[in-house]
């Protein structure tokens, strides 16, 4: 993929033809670039009102707040430099009415940057896990760990980017490219978290690439503006918003507003994002808190619908806002909101009395060991690991593995990182946790051009750009979402514990990208990895060398198994039909259980149950105009950066099957050790699937995730699914449904199911209204359409076993 080129002649077709014939901008191009139009003004901030469950925090709430001064209320909007604790971010506090302040921390895999912690599977991974439950206790114990720590909220889970882009940056702490698989597992990740702390749902939206999402004037004096993501309104609805709309469901008690641009207004001053569709349309009772230095206005942001501005605020403080409200600039009650809001989150989810204790300024400095594991979660660890590991290609019986005699090891991704050393200090949390938290202090300064170097692969030093392969076992992406593990278990080290077991020698060459071969081998193992970060979307979809290591071992071994660690898709078409390779897993990010869990999956003492939460094309071009971020050039476009969604709700597999391109894997491809039949599909439609439309603001009842009737039961889908193979397994029974005028098959359930050999499961989807709902753009409302919906159930978006029929008039 070379980037700029094909990333340049995707600007121009997007900037709707832009350009002058000369290449030089016109000053009707700005017209044009903004033909997507400006994002509409929603000026009143719907003012919470404690809706549902939220009562008994609100009413606290309100008391607590009608103490405060208004400028007590303005101190504890937006962050604060803390001298005794390294959070990500800190709020001001009220001391005399005994309000601590709130403590935020990074992120959705784990508590980042501090020591004493574990490190879990990213999003991605448990998006391949397909595993509902497993997606709540992974979320609960983490939650467990960062209220230990005195963070009262995490900041995750990802939600957006929503895997638009195939070579995005931060795709990997999403849960994967679909917003139903997304949405269901973002919320399950909501209450789990909030058991312990607030959560906090990002990014708000249309964060969808990392090149220039922020506005590099903050880094350079220069005077362009992010990125805009140019979204209609259907798109938002279908795609965008939908997981947003289910962690408010869930209760999700804040969200971040994104760098970006939205239909050329920022994200943390969109009064039709912030007050228009979630405070408004989907009824969100929590706060909205800024994406770091994401804030680029004063009281516009905050009549936009921001309530916390992070890290700190050169708008807000000095009492600005206080001010404000003496001088009419803003409403009183928007102030009030604001600290209402912050603190019946508090007091629903987080009430910590000493936030951040555990989160010390610096890791070089002396400071207490506050032990935020809990030996309870080792089983919630080791299962979240395994579950997402996905097997695409096993022939000949390769794997499972049986007490090999000789076994061959090979590729750097099978040792931790050699670059876990002091020296890495200035690396910060930018890493990707390949430091283990003991070498570098928390908070220090952000560094995309260490983070860029950080990725050598060895097997080649010519290849020592950004994004290619991480040198050393890949269990955490980086930025944000990286995380400092208690151990790294990598590959080599399991390997080598079952090998003591089963008297397996086991030779390795981790090093060389031309290894020798030993011909007694019986089978060599070869561990790639595809990395990816915050901050950067990645160059390759394949890394070359990588690849060429694969091709060599294979071309000297007739059973080489090949292993990926992949932050992200990674296309595997170089090598994949090669008779020699025999099996392929993709490993995705495990976190610190890497080893262990590999060798659960690989010795069959559990049978592989992961799916793909996106799809894998045969060629980079296959994605299309999806393929990489949009690279601001020219003229207007430098300045003004824009990317239009025109593809709408077409991306990954709906793009595909749009396109009518054969993927080399499918969404929702794996394989398992044994077989499953699919059998009885009843599909009906129930009595209430009446054609009402359920518009906000129109009469509608408005609960946390909008319109109430939205969430009724309209029709259940039925059927039998049956392990017929040999061995104990899970299946992940998955429901596709046309809905009129949409794409053909959009996932509208899953079901995961382990299951004896020889043993039936009854499996029931229900779907709701909004299930089945498309968002019609003129009556501002969801609402079902008379008609056929065609029913598919199966192994995967292609791979359907059962078609049923909805008839709904
Ligand atoms: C920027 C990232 O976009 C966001 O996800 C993160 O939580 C904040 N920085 C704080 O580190």
């Amino acid at each position: 993929m070379k980037s700029s080129i094909v990333g340049l002649a995707a600007v121009l077709q997007l900037a709707v033809h832009a350009s002058a014939q000369d290449g030089q901008s016109s000053p009707s191009d700005l017209e044009n670039y903004w033909s997507y139009g400006h994002s509409e003004s929603v000026p009143d901030t719907p003012v919470a009102k404690g809706l549902g469950d939220w009562a008994d925090a609100y009413n606290k709430a309100r008391k607590l707040v009608s103490q405060m001064t208004d400028e007590e209320k303005n101190n504890i909007t937006y962050g604060h430099a803390s001298t005794t604790t390294g959070c990500s971010g800190v709020t001001g506090s009220v001391p005399r009415l005994d309000f601590p302040g709130i403590c935020f921390q990074d992120a959705g895999n784990g508590v980042r940057g501090v020591d004493m912690v574990n490190s879990y599977p990213a999003g991605i991974h448990t998006g391949a896990s397909w595993n509902r439950d497993l997606a709540h206790s992974r979320a609960e114990h983490m939650g467990a760990e960062f209220r230990r720590k005195g963070a009262n909220v995490a900041l995750g889970p990802v939600v957006g980017p929503a895997g638009r882009i195939a070579s995005g940056g931060r795709n990997w702490e999403g849960f994967g490219s679909d917003p139903y698989l997304s949405g269901a597992l973002a919320a399950e990740s909501v209450r789990g978290l909030q058991q312990n702390v607030i959560a906090c749902v990002k990014h708000l939206i249309g964060n969808e690439q990392e090149t220039n999402r922020n506005s590099p004037y903050l880094l350079e004096g220069s005077h362009n503006q992010s990125i805009s993501s140019n979204i209609d309104d259907k798109t938002i609805h279908e795609l965008y918003l939908w997981g947003f709309q289910d962690v408010v469901r869930a209760g999700a008690g804040s969200v971040m507003c994104s760098y970006n641009r939205i239909n050329n207004s920022y994200g943390c001053q969109n009064s039709k994002v912030m007050n228009g569709l979630l405070k408004g349309e989907l009824g969100f009772q929590g706060f909205v808190v800024s994406d770091w230095t994401g804030q680029h206005t004063g009281i516009a942001s905050a009549n936009a619908g921001m309530d916390v501005a992070m890290p700190d605020s050169q708008y807000w403080e000095n009492n600005t806002l206080a001010i404000a409200t003496k001088n009419g600039s803003m409403p009183d009650f928007r102030l009030d909101d604001m600290a209402t809001r912050i603190i019946a989150s508090w007091y629903k989810y987080a009430e910590i009395p000493n936030p951040g204790h555990g989160i010390p300024v610096s890791l070089l400095e002396p400071h207490d060991l506050v032990d935020a594991r809990d030996p309870k979660s080792k089983n919630v660890i080791l299962q979240s690991a395994v579950e997402g590991h996905v097997l695409v290609k096993n022939t000949a019986g390769a794997l499972p593995l049986q007490k090999p005699k000789f076994l061959s090891l090979f590729g750097y991704d099978a040792i931790p990182s050699a670059l876990n050393t002091a020296d890495d200090s200035s690396l910060g949390g930018w890493s990707m946790g390949l430091q283990n938290a003991l070498t570098y202090p928390n908070g220090s300064a952000v560094n995309n051009e260490t983070e860029k170097y950080m990725f050598l692969s060895s097997t080649d030093p010519s290849f020592r750009g950004p994004g290619v392969a991480f040198n050393g076992t890949l269990f955490a992406g980086g930025g944000s979402g990286a995380s400092t593990p208690a151990y790294i278990d990598a590959p080599l080290h399991a390997f080598q514990r079952q090998a003591y077991d089963d008297d397996t020698y086991l030779a390795w060459d981790l090093i060389s990208l031309e290894p020798h071969v030993n011909p007694a081998s019986d089978a060599c193992l070869v561990f790639i990895n595809e990395a990816s970060s915050e901050g950067w979307d990645r160059p390759y979809l394949a890394d070359p060398s990588s690849d060429k290591l694969v091709r060599n071992v294979a071309a000297k071994c007739p059973n080489t198994i090949v292993v990926i660690h992949n932050a992200g898709l990674r296309l595997v078409d170089e090598w994949i039909e090669n008779p020699n390779i025999t099996a392929v897993l993709y490993a995705h990010v495990p976190g610190q259980d890497s080893g262990r869990a590999l060798v659960e999956v690989m010795y069959g003492k559990q049978s592989p149950s992961g799916r793909l939460p996106y799809t894998v094309a045969r060629k980079e071009s296959d994605y299309k105009e999806l393929l990489e971020p949009v690279i601001p050039s020219g003229t207007q476009n430098e300045y003004y950066p824009q990317d239009n969604f025109t593809e709408g709700v077409y991306i990954d597999y709906k793009a595909f099957i749009q396109n009518e391109i054969q993927p080399r894997f499918e969404f929702g491809y794996g394989l398992t050790y044994s077989n499953f039949s699919y059998l009885d599909l009843d599909a009906s439609v129930h009595s209430n699937a009446n054609l009402q439309y359920t518009a906000a603001g129109s009469g509608a009842k408005i609960v946390e995730g909008g319109s109430e009737a939205l969430w009724d039961i309209v029709a259940s889908v039925n059927c039998t699914i049956q392990n017929t193979g040999k061995v104990r397994a899970a299946e992940v029974a998955q429901l596709y449904v046309g809905i009129p005028g949409g794409p053909p098959k959009v996932l509208r359930g899953f079901e995961k199911r382990t299951i004896d050999s020889g043993k039936k499961e009854h499996i029931q989807f229900d779907l709701t209204r909004r299930d089945l709902s498309h968002w019609d753009v003129e009556k501002q409302a969801w609402g079902l359409q008379a008609g056929k919906y065609p029913i598919y159930v199966g192994k995967s978006v292609l791979d359907i076993q059962l078609h049923g029929m909805l008839d709904i008039s």
